[in-house]
C-alpha cells in the first residue's frame, strides 16, 4: 500500500517507514522539520535503497495534505507528526492542543476529502495518567497528568466520534510507552535535536562521557526501589505494532485503540544497572527531587494487542540497552 508516514522523519516515523518499506509498502514521508532532519530521509533511503518520496509540509496545512494524497495515491495514512516533551507541554500547552488536537482534526478533514479513510494515530500511554491498577489495560479509565497527554487523549476522542459518524473510518489508535534503541543498522536512531528529558538517552549520554551523572527523579515513590517504574519498549517493536495496526484496520472499520509495550515494569535504577550491563562499565547517578507530572508506575497490559493484533514485543532489557548504547556510540562517533 502507499502509505503517507506524518513525523516519518521523526524518530519512531522513520523507523515506521523502514520497517514499512521492509514489508513490502510503498511509504511517504510528511515532515515539516521543525522536530527532526531532513538527512533523516536520505540516511531511509541509504537503508531501503529505495527512493522515499517526501513532502515538506506541516500536517494543519490542509491544502498540501491534500495535494500530497492525492499525487502520491496514499491509501492509508500512519499520523505521527505531533509535540511530545512532558515539561515543554506545561509552558506552552496551547501548541500542544493546536499541534497535536488541531493538526488531527486537519489532517482528519484533508483525508476524507481525498476519500482516504485508514488511519493509524500515534497515541500514548500519557492518556492513562496515574493508573489506578497495573498493568494498564485499553479500557481503564484516562486521566491524563499533563497537556501532553491530554492532547493525545482529545485527539483520540476526535477519531472515536469520526468513526461512529461515518461508517467509512477505518481508524486505530497506538499507545506507546517508553520508546528506546535504534534500528539495527544503526543508521537512524533518536537525534539529539530531538532527545527530550527521557531517561534512556539521558543514560546513554553519561555511559559516553557526554554528562557526568544520570538525575534520578525521586527515590521515594511506592516502586521495588522508590524510583519510577516504566515499560520501555524497542522502537523496532513499536514500528512492527504499526504494520500489524495497519493490515488490521484494512479488515475492520470503526475507532479502536491497543497498548504497545512490553508488559513488563523497569525502574530507573534497574534500567541503569541494565545499561552498565550493555557499556560495560559503572554509571554515576545521583538522587534528585520529582518531576512535575511524573507517575509512580507504569507498564502495559500487552493482551489486547497480542489476541486481535498477533503482536508482541520481542526485545527485552538488555536488547533495549545495547541497542540504545550502540547508537549513542555512533552519535559520539559522528562529525559534530
Ligand atoms: C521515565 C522515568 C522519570 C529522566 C514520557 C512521555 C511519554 C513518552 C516518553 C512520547 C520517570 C525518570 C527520566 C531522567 C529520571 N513520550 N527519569 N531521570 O516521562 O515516562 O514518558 O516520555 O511519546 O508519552 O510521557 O519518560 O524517560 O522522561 O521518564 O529519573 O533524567 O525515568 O522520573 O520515572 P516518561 P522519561
Amino acid at each position: 500500500m502507499n502509505v503517507l508516514v506524518t513525523g516519518g522523519a521523526g524518530y519512531i516515523g522513520s523507523h515506521v517507514v523502514a520497517v514499512l518499506h521492509a514489508a513490502g509498502h510503498h511509504p511517504v514521508v510528511l515532515d515539516n522539520f521543525s522536530h527532526s532532519r531532513p538527512e533523516v530521509v536520505q540516511k531511509l533511503e541509504r537503508l531501503t535503497g529505495a527512493k522515499i518520496p517526501l513532502v515538506q509540509a506541516d500536517v494543519r496545512d490542509d491544502q498540501a495534505v491534500l495535494t500530497a494524497l492525492k499525487i502520491h495515491e496514499v491509501e492509508a495514512v500512519i499520523h505521527l507528526a505531533g509535540l511530545k516533551v512532558v515539561g515543554e507541554s506545561f509552558t506552552d500547552p496551547l501548541e500542544y492542543y493546536e499541534v497535536n488536537v488541531h493538526g488531527t482534526a486537519v489532517l482528519a478533514r484533508a483525508l476524507e476529502a481525498a476519500g482516504v479513510f485508514h488511519l493509524v494515530f500515534s497515541s500514548s500511554a500519557a492518556v492513562y495518567g496515574k493508573s489506578d491498577t497495573l498493568p494498564v489495560n485499553e479500557s481503564q479509565r484516562l486521566d491524563p497528568a499533563h497537556p501532553y497527554g491530554r492532547s493525545k487523549w482529545h485527539a483520540e476522542q476526535i477519531l472515536a466520534d469520526l468513526a461512529a459518524s461515518d461508517e467509512r473510518w477505518h481508524l486505530v489508535g497506538l499507545r506507546y510507552f517508553n520508546p528506546v534503541g535504534c534500528h539495527p543498522s544503526v543508521l537512524i536512531g533518536e537525534a539529539p535535536s530531538e532527545i527530550a528529558s527521557n531517561l534512556m538517552p539521558a543514560v546513554a549520554r553519561v555511559a559516553a562521557g557526554w554528562q557526568s551523572e544520570v538525575e534520578v527523579f525521586g527515590q521515594d515513590y511506592p516502586t521495588v526501589d522508590g524510583t519510577g517504574v516504566r515499560d520501555f519498549i524497542h522502537v523496532m517493536d513499536l514500528a512492527q505494532g504499526h504494520l500489524t495496526a495497519l493490515d488490521y484496520l484494512v479488515q475492520h472499520s470503526g475507532w479502536d485503540v491497543f497498548n504497545l509495550g512490553t508488559g513488563r515494569g523497569v525502574s530507573v535504577l534497574e534500567l541503569i544497572a541494565a545499561f552498565e550491563q550493555a557499556c560495560g562499565h559503572s554509571l554515576a547517578y545521583r538522587i534528585a527531587s520529582r518531576r512535575p507530572g511524573d507517575i509512580a508506575a507504569s507498564f502495559a497490559d500487552v493482551t489486547k494487542a497480542h489476541q486481535i493484533l498477533g503482536w508482541v514485543a520481542r526485545h527485552d532489557l538488555a536488547d533495549q540497552c545495547a541497542s540504545a548504547w550502540a547508537w549513542q556510540q555512533a552519535l559520539s562517533a559522528a562529525p559534530s
